[in-house]
């Protein structure tokens, strides 16, 4: 009877293993997270085989030995299968993360340059090459260098509150309306020779609209030494206007008139896109107006300390806005700032 009661308790056992291995063995998994679910379910203390160990203590002492090994067995069975269905988780590369690094990348984006910049840069190669430095200055500066010491009489409607930004209260702090105030720090630091160009963002108090900013780009140039004549500013101008337009570009130079320069100029180049014909571009006229130039006049080279018996020099200054519109026909100044990628990415490859 003891022995029968003995038998019984192991066959329920056995039994319970048994079925307990069918059941391990059914065991499927579409995540690694019911994997876990099942380690927890089968081998966790308080899991199916834990509860085995835990029912193992009531038997027999004599019994032990053929249960226990049968436990160990099912529990050995159980971590196998359970690293198995585990590792085809990792098989697809897709860790405990979620992570699948077999994934092909994103491509990175890459950006392009700005066609503002693009434009500088060609400008500031074509005068690298013609001996031209390149200094940068202030853009909140003072009335003496972008007005008094550019000849700038006190009446001159730039210098009214209509044109320029002033900082409140101290009419003395300005943003600068024009690059032609790097001229004068330049050559207030800098004895001749002096062969620079100066460029830079300025700031007037205009309307936005396609044709004009509140903020645009300049580049200034100066050229001061012993002899330096229009002439030189007018081969300069044109070796310039070919690089930058082609071969074929013809410059003219129209009488003008700027505070610091005499005699002052702006000069037109024939329309790149109707080769002179006219075009809507050009307004009928084959010609673009595309800078101001002149002769540095004596009294600014005076204010600056040198001496305009000896030296004399020539200055210009272009719109960089406006060089880019005529390169790439932008019908409007506005796209250069709105950041639009879709307009941004147009342009690295053009040049
Ligand atoms: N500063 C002038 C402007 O903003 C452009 C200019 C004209 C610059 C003649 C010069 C120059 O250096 O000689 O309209």
């Amino acid at each position: 009877m003891i022995i029968f009661a003995v038998q019984f308790y192991k066959r329920k056992m056995l039994d319970k293993i048994k079925a307990l291995h069918n059941e391990i063995d059914a065991a499927v998994a579409s995540s690694i997270d019911e994997v876990d679910e099942l380690r927890i379910k089968f081998i966790s203390k308080k899991g199916s085989i834990g509860r085995l160990f835990a029912d193992f203590k009531n038997i027999p002492a004599e019994q032990k030995k053929d249960v226990g090994q049968a436990i160990n067995t099912l529990k050995n069975y159980a971590l196998e299968k359970i690293n198995l269905l585990k590792e085809s988780f990792d098989a697809s590369e897709i860790g405990e993360s979620g992570l699948d690094l077999t994934m092909p990348g994103e491509p990175m984006k890459l950006g392009t340059r700005h066609p503002l910049a693009l434009v500088k840069n060609e400008i500031i190669g074509i005068f690298a090459r013609l001996g031209f430095t390149v200094a940068e200055g202030p853009e909140i500066e003072d009335d003496w260098h972008v007005f008094s010491a550019l000849n700038f009489p006190p009446e001159h409607p730039a210098r009214d509150m209509q044109d320029t930004f002033f900082i409140e209260k101290d009419p003395d702090v300005l943003l600068r309306t024009h690059t032609s105030s790097v001229q004068i720090r330049v050559m207030e630091q800098t004895a001749p020779p002096i062969r620079s160009i100066f460029p830079g963002r300025v700031f007037r108090n205009e309307a936005i609209s396609a044709r004009s900013h509140c903020i645009f780009h300049q580049i200034e140039g100066l050229y001061v030494d012993e002899n330096v004549s229009f002439a030189d500013l007018k081969q300069t101008l044109l070796q310039f206007s070919k690089e930058l337009f082609g071969e074929e570009t013809k410059i003219r130079l129209r009488p003008s008139y700027f505070p610091f320069t005499e005699p002052s100029a702006e000069m037109d180049v024939s329309c790149s896109i109707c080769g002179g014909k006219g075009c809507n571009v050009c307004k009928y006229t084959g010609w673009l107006e595309i800078l101001g130039c002149g002769m540095v006049d004596p009294n600014v080279l005076e204010g600056c300390n040198i001496d305009s018996k000896k030296y004399t020099g020539f200055a210009f200054g272009m719109g960089i806005e406006r060089i880019t519109m005529l390169r790439y026909g932008i019908k409007d100044i506005r796209h250069f700032f709105e950041n639009d990628v879709r307009f941004l990415k147009q342009f690295e490859s053009a040049t």
